[in-house]
């Protein structure tokens, strides 16, 4: 795997990544690590720095959040109610590196590479929302991530940048890094919660949401990795300078994008926010062995699929691929190209989905199984004609508000957009079906009376 940024573009995420020893803390330091978080330590007993100010400096910057739903960082931060409204309730901080998206890699590099970049935006997002104890959560699987990372939180101890009475400040700061249990769900935020608290990671019904009420019932701030660098980048350097990246300013900063599929370099990218699909895919080398894009997937699995006349003039920001119709998501872009069997992708797709449902809401739990079954069958040349309408009908009674989270909505995304978008190709392999093997292969009882029942909307 490879990673780079365009030519003549300075990188700022990724500009420690090769050097020697990258996540040690004395190269950290040396190369002016630390600064922003010593300087507004040191700023604290003269009233220079206040939590307020480094908000303010978030919010101006106008970061959004990298971890999908591309939520402005700073309004969130001003969501955890003031000391007078939540008592003595301490405020946590929760960093989200679940990181499970397929398609997504971009959180691994920072972790593997540079965890004190990490760490130094944690502990300037706890400052301004008055954390005394941040966790980071990282995905189960990620064995080697979780020993950097531990090692860095060990290092930053004991260079007293973490513990009581930080560099003398007054301020008390811990953070631990958790190990997550290795689910996909886990990465939504309510669900991180349940599994920090050490139960099973099932999404929470919100409101309340996690700013009012969180882990242990208090109010925490869940942020992505990728979000928390970008607040050290911006207290080192100011928000005029993040928003000197980006076409305007609702889709501002430096920007990691994850590229896999059909591209002759896949690998994590960095480029200023905005930077247009095109360009990024010639980054990468191009389709591979030349030949033609069929469709995009812009924002990991979970987000509509694109073709390759909707993705030419698309830039690469929250807004330019929510006006192609599907979004920005983890940034993670699987390219396909002519000789890609879109409906094997969907199936392929819709299986991660059933494997991953936590299994709270029926619609879920159901008719996750449900789309992978049909389509597998319309896959499989044993579909019948009606089959394509009914998974429409069936996927649209999924989303929309159904469930307790959008990993329902998530599943439905590649379904919807696939057959939307590429229906001449699930028909080919109906008519497939019309052959007299087909009669040998009818589906079981079981599965036309499930379909029955979801095409009846009976839910729960
Ligand atoms: C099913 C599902 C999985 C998610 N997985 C992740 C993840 O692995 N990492 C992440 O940062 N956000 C993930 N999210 C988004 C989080 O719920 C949350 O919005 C995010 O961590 C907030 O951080 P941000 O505001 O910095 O983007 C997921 C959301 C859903 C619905
Ligand atoms: S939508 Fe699916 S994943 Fe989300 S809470 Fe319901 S069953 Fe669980």
């Amino acid at each position: 795997m490879s990673e780079m940024w365009p030519a003549g573009y300075v990188p700022v995420l990724l500009a420690r990544i090769s050097r020697p020893d990258s996540p040690a803390i004395d190269g950290y330091l040396a190369d002016g690590g630390y600064a922003s978080w010593k300087k507004v330590l040191a700023g604290i007993a003269t009233g220079e720095w206040t939590p307020s100010k480094v908000t303010d400096l978030v919010k101006a910057s106008g970061l959004r959040g990298r971890g999908g739903a591309g939520f402005p960082c700073g309004l969130k931060w001003t969501f955890v109610p003031p000391k007078e409204k939540r008592g003595n309730k301490p405020v946590y901080l929760l960093c989200n590196a679940d990181e499970s998206e397929p398609g997504t890699f971009k959180d691994r590099v920072l972790i593997e590479k540079d965890p004190h970049q990490i760490l130094e935006g944690m502990m300037l997002a706890s400052f301004a929302l008055g954390v005394r104890h941040a966790y980071l959560y990282i995905r189960g699987e990620m064995v080697h991530g979780a020993e950097v990372l531990n090692a860095a939180v060990d290092e930053a101890y004991a260079k007293g940048l973490l513990g009581k009475n930080v560099q003398g400040s007054g301020l008390d700061l811990d953070l631990t890094i958790h190990r997550g249990g290795g689910a996909y769900i886990c990465g939504e935020e309510t669900a991180l919660i349940e599994s920090l608290e050490g139960k099973r990671g099932h999404p929470r019904i919100k409101p309340p949401f996690p700013a009012v009420s969180g882990v242990w019932a208090s109010p925490t701030v869940v942020n992505n990795v990728e979000t928390l660098c970008c607040v050290k980048h911006i207290l080192d350097r100011g928000p005029d300078w993040f928003r000197t990246y980006g076409r305007n300013e609702k889709n501002t900063g430096p920007k990691l994008f994850c590229i896999s599929g059909h591209v002759e370099r896949p690998g994590v990218y960095e480029a200023p926010m905005g930077i247009p699909f095109l360009e990024l895919l010639a980054l990468a080398g191009g389709v591979k062995g030349g030949r033609k894009l069929k469709a995009v997937i812009p924002g990991g699995s979970s987000a509509p699929m694109l073709t390759a006349e909707e993705v030419q003039s698309m830039p690469l920001d929250f807004d330019g691929v929510a006006a192609a119709k599907s979004m920005l998501g983890s940034a993670a872009i699987i390219v396909m190209d002519e000789t890609t069997d879109i409906p094997k992708a969907v199936a392929n797709i819709s299986k991660f989905y059933a494997h991953e449902s936590c299994g709270q809401c029926t619609p879920c739990r159901e008719g996750t199984p449900w789309l992978n079954k049909m389509l597998k069958r319309v896959v499989n040349g044993q579909g019948k004609r009606q089959d394509l309408d009914l998974l429409v009908q069936v996927a649209s009674q999924m989303g929309n508000g159904m469930t307790i989270c959008v990993f329902s909505d998530a599943a439905i995304a590649p379904v919807l957009s696939g057959i939307a978008k590429f229906r001449p190709e699930f028909e080919a392999c109906l008519a497939k079906a019309a052959s007299p093997d087909f009669a040998l292969t009818a589906p079981s009882d079981v599965t036309e009376k499930v379909a029955g029942r979801m095409a009846e909307g009976i839910h729960s």
